[in-house]
């Protein structure tokens, strides 16, 4: 069998994250459990599809997505966004960034070399927190879900100043899409209380798998 290469290291204070390759087949690892495999994304671009449904036919859209991972949500975003769309990808860390403009690049066509891309290095919280309707979307993928964070702050994102955040940096009927390994029933509730009208979608990580990954997608009130 073909031997797993290491890529690259970023140090986290987490410990270790190691990009890898075996073939054609990357992963990134944090302590020996594998966060993502580059031959399991269907969820991570239905994320996108389904949360910037709409946004084709409208012009001057902004749309934030964190995090960057191995580039896949950025690209299935793309692929339905308008000429003139404008996407911030929000991401921790720096290594990550650097992977995905060298050996990840091809992985998702490059979606970093695309002109309506801009990165931004640090807290996907931040940029939300920032922002005062501006986003006809926002997709958040930091963690494996609301309750299983990758860093201890992402908890913030899913409580409700967190979805009340989201909201405000949404436009009246923006969407909100965050993406989950398993289902979270007090999530439901809080994206609901704090006013979104949400869709839940279980969607297999790759055709023909058992498992299933939950992406809410949540429309922010009009007014
Ligand atoms: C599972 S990956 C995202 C996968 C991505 N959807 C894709 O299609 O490849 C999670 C990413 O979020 C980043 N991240 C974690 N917490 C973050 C935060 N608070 N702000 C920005 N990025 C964050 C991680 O460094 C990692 O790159």
């Amino acid at each position: 069998m073909t031997p797993w290469l290491e890529l690259g290291r970023a140090k986290v204070p987490e410990g270790d994250l190691i990009l890898s390759q075996r073939g054609n087949e990357f992963a990134i690892r944090l302590r020996g459990a594998e966060l993502m495999n580059s031959r399991a994304h269907q969820s991570e671009d239905k994320l996108a599809f389904l949360g910037c449904a709409g946004l084709l036919e409208r012009s001057g859209v902004q749309v934030l997505i964190g995090g960057l991972g191995m580039g896949f949500t950025v690209r299935a975003a793309l692929n339905v966004l308008p000429a003139d769309a404008h996407v911030v990808v929000g991401e921790l860390i720096p290594e990550v960034v650097e992977w995905n403009r060298g050996p990840l690049a091809s992985l998702a066509k490059a979606p970093l070399e695309d002109p309506r891309v801009e990165v931004v290095l640090g807290d996907v919280g931040k940029l939300i927190r920032g922002a005062r309707r501006r986003y006809d979307a926002i997709l958040l993928d930091v963690d494996n879900g609301p309750d299983a964070f990758t860093a201890p702050a992402n908890a913030s994102l899913y409580g409700v100043p967190g979805l009340t955040a989201a909201r405000h940096a949404l436009i009246p009927g923006g969407m909100l899409g965050v993406w989950s390994v398993e289902d979270d029933r007090a999530f439901t509730g809080r994206m609901t209380g704090v006013g979104f009208a949400v869709k839940q979608h279980k969607i297999p990580p790759h055709p023909g798998s058992g498992a299933r990954h939950i992406l809410w997608i949540g429309k922010a009130p009009a007014l």
